[in-house]
C-alpha cells in the first residue's frame, strides 16, 4: 500500500512515496535555503511563493521516481499544522486538490508527528524497532517537546520550551555571530574546534515542571558574551562575506572564525546539547521509559548524537538519518500508514492549523 506524503509547513517542499509504511519509494526535498540565507530566517511571504513554485514539480517527481501512479495511491497524506499558514496551505490545498480529482482518500499530518515517526520508520527498517513506552524529544527549529509514547502512536506532553526552540536558538546565536540560516549545520560543523569547556554558561533551573525546557538565558548569555569580548570586525566580516556568497562553505566560515569564536560556539552548542539530554533523560526516567527517540532538524547535530551514546543510558536511543531529520515528507507518509489502517481520513473541508498540537 503506497501512501504520497505532501509536506510544506515552513521552508522545504517537499513530497515522498512510502510502501506499507516503512519502505520508503523517493523522497524529494526542495530546499528554500538560498532564498532565506540571507535574510537570517524563514521570510513567511517568500516562503509561499517558492512552495507555489515547487510543489507541482516536486509531487511529479516523486511519483515517477518511485514509479507510483496517482491511481495506485492508497492515500494522500498532508500536513495540516503547526507551521506556516501560506507554507501549509500550499502542499494541503493541492493534496486536497489531487484527492478531488482522483477520488483517493486524504489524511491530514500533524507535522511533529512526522518527525517521529521518521524515527520510528528507520527502527523498523533497521530490525530493531521502538519499544514502547518511548519517550520522544521532538527537537526543531519550531518545536521542542518531550512527548510519552504508548503503543498505538497515544501521545502525552511531558515536557516543552518555554520560550525558544533548540534549533531557533542555534539559528539565533548563528546569526548575531554573523553566520548564514539555519545556525545549526554551522555551529555543528565549527564546534569540534572548539573548546566546549571555554565559556561557562549556566543551566537554566525551571521552576515548575522541571521537564519544561528555556533558551533564551543561554541566548542572552551569548550576546553578553559578544558584547564584552570587542567582536565587532570579525562579526562584519562574516557579514561581508555572506553578502558576497549566499552560502559559503565550512572552510570559509572557519577561515573567518577566530579560536575564540570556535570556544564560544563548543561551548554553546555543549549547554544546548545538556539542556536537551537532562531532561530528555528525567523524562524517560519519569515514565519507565524502555526507548528513547530523537527526531527534528537539531537531531542532526553530531555533538549531541555523541553525547547521547556517551551517556550509556540503560535504554536504547533512536535517532534519525541525517535526510529523514529535518523536513521532508517520507515522515508525513509513514506517520500516515497507521491512520490509513484505522480509517481515519480527513474531509475535503480540512483547513490548514498554524498552531496544531499533538497533546
Ligand atoms: O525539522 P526542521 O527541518 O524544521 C522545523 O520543523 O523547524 O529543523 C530545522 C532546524 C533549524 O533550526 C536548524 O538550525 C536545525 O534544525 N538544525 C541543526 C542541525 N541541522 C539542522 N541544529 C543543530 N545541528 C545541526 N546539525
Ligand atoms: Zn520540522
Amino acid at each position: 500500500m503506497r501512501i504520497l506524503g505532501i509536506e510544506s509547513s515552513c521552508d522545504e517542499t517537499a513530497a515522498a512515496v512510502v510502501e506499507d509504511g516503512v519502505t520508503v519509494l523517493s523522497s524529494v526535498v526542495a530546499s528554500q535555503m538560498s532564498t532565506h540565507g540571507k535574510y537570517g530566517g524563514v521570510v513567511p511571504e517568500l516562503a509561499s511563493r517558492e512552495h507555489l513554485r515547487a510543489i507541482v514539480p516536486v509531487v511529479r517527481e516523486a511519483l515517477d521516481l518511485s514509479g507510483t501512479k496517482l491511481e495506485d495511491l492508497a492515500a494522500i497524506a498532508a500536513t495540516v499544522g503547526p507551521g506556516l499558514v501560506g507554507s501549509l496551505l500550499v502542499g494541503l490545498t493541492y493534496a486536497k486538490s489531487l484527492s478531488f480529482a482522483t477520488g483517493v482518500p486524504l489524511i491530514a499530518v500533524n507535522h511533529i508527528e512526522g518527525h517521529i515517526h521518521a524515527t520510528v520508520l528507520e527502527a523498523r527498517r533497521a530490525g530493531t524497532p521502538v519499544e514502547f513506552p518511548a519517550v520522544a524529544l521532538v527537537v526543531s527549529g519550531g518545536h521542542t517537546h518531550l512527548f510519552e509514547l504508548r503503543e498505538g502512536f497515544e501521545y502525552r506532553l511531558l515536557g516543552r520550551t518555554r520560550d525558544d526552540a533548540a534549533g531557533e536558538a542555534f539559528d539565533k546565536v548563528a546569526k548575531l555571530l554573523g553566520y548564514s540560516y539555519p545556525g545549526g549545520p554551522v555551529v555543528d560543523q565549527l564546534s569540534p574546534l572548539g573548546d566546549a569547556a571555554a565559556v561557562r554558561f549556566t543551566f537554566a533551573k525551571m521552576k515548575g515542571n522541571a521537564l519544561d525546557f528555556s533558551f533564551s538565558g543561554l541566548k542572552t548569555a551569548v550576546l553578553r558574551w559578544v558584547e564584552s569580548h570587542d567582536m565587532q570586525a570579525e562579526i562584519a566580516a562574516r557579514r561581508a562575506l555572506l553578502r558576497e556568497n549566499p552560502s559559503p562553505t565550512p572552510e570559509q566560515w572557519l577561515a573567518a572564525t577566530p579560536q575564540r569564536t570556535l570556544d564560544l560556539l563548543a561551548s554553546f552548542q555543549r549547554a544546548v546539547i545538556a539542556e536537551l539530554l537532562t531532561r530528555a533523560a528525567a523524562a524517560a526516567e519519569s515514565i519507565a521509559a524502555r526507548s528513547l527517540i530523537v527526531s527534528g532538524g537539531v537531531a542532526c547535530n553530531s555533538g549531541l548524537r555523541a553525547a547521547a551514546k556517551a551517556a550509556g543510558l540503560p535504554y536504547p536511543v533512536y535517532f534519525p538519518s541525517v535526510g529523514l531529520s529535518t523536513d521532508n515528507a517520507a515522515m508525513i507518509a509513514a506517520a500516515a500508514f497507521p491512520k490509513l489502517a484505522r480509517g481515519d481520513f480527513a474531509s475535503l473541508d480540512i483547513a490548514a492549523q498554524a498552531n496544531l498540537t499533538l497533546a
